[in-house]
């Protein structure tokens, strides 16, 4: 494995090996020096081109404890500004001697493209309305480590699944893994493509619950929309909203997800959101193991 462009391109051996290293890498962060040696003399990219909070940040980290030198590149702020392309801020970044490229962009295909143009490995790390794969895999993490498996397992994906790339990052790898994935949104906002896919749909929260093991639940991506995809964000909620209430229909011991950022009062209440049972910030301490784990399979070799 060169790149993380996908996690339909992942296998099952590969994915779980992803898996399994992390749960290794994971002790790291409980040491009081919190550093392994692996990367030593290698150069990490991060080319952010859109905003990011956790996964960044945790690229950076993980990379950072594997002992790579890390470059953190920001669009603003950048050549970008002057007309500057992907393709020569790659290749310029490139010349300094990055061995490993972790790219965020708007346009869905951007990772793909960057892949052909560099000799390092591409990692990417959200593109458009397309991947985040190293999300679906701190996901997958996740779910694992609270409930002790992924075969068989249950998972709803709930709320816009038109624009999210988390969504088809989580249905691929899921799937591959033996988990079972129900998407449930309003009609407006499911891609039309949506029946190619290897999961089911539904329009109707409160049935689904029951029978899930798992709900995650996924911003309204309002940057992302031109046009009304629901009457109010009053009624979004009260269908597709997640609140004390709905939760206490699902099973005693199901979890709550969420990527983040969380809009609370829309698609998730306070009241859950900072519920034992939602885990949104042990994915993002999940997030730096994973991370550490595709940087070090990637980039460890010598
Ligand atoms: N989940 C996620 O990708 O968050 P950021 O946009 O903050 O990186």
């Amino acid at each position: 494995m060169r790149h993380l462009l996908s996690t339909g391109d992942l296998t099952r051996d590969e994915a779980v090996l992803i898996l399994d290293t992390a749960a290794e890498l994971a002790q790291v962060g409980d040491r009081s020096v919190k550093k392994l040696p692996t990367l030593r003399g290698r150069t990490v990219v991060n080319l952010f081109y859109e905003d990011s909070t956790r996964t960044r940040t945790s690229f950076e980290l993980a990379a950072k404890r594997l002992s790579a030198d890390v470059i953190n590149f920001s669009a603003k702020g950048s050549s970008v500004s002057k007309g500057e392309s992907l393709k020569d801020t790659a290749l310029t970044l490139q010349a300094m001697g990055a061995d490993g490229v972790v790219i965020r962009h708007s346009a869905s295909g951007a990772a793909h493209r960057l892949a052909n143009w560099v000799d390092g490995s591409v990692l990417n790390a959200g593109d458009g309305t397309h991947e985040h794969p190293t999300q679906a895999l701190l996901d997958a993490f996740t779910m694992r480590s609270r409930l002790g498996r992924l075969e068989g397992l249950r998972v709803a994906v709930v709320g816009d699944i038109l624009h999210s790339r988390v969504a088809r990052s989580n249905v691929l790898l899921l799937t591959t893994l033996g988990a079972h994935v129900t998407l449930v949104a309003p009609p407006t906002l499911l891609p039309v493509s949506v029946h190619t896919w290897p999961c089911e749909v539904s329009y109707d929260l409160d049935t689904v619950l029951p029978k899930s093991d798992v709900v995650m639940m996924l911003r309204v991506q309002a940057e992302r929309m031109r046009e009304s995809f629901f009457p109010s964000a009053r009624e979004y909620s009260r269908n597709y909203g997640l609140d004390g209430e709905r939760l206490s229909h699902m099973p005693e011991d199901a979890i709550v997800m969420h990527p983040g950022p969380m809009v609370r009062g829309m698609e998730i209440s306070a009241e859950v959101a900072d519920s034992p049972r939602c885990t949104v910030t042990e994915q993002v301490a999940n997030g730096v193991s994973l991370r550490m784990a595709v940087l070090y399979l990637l980039l460890g070799g010598s």
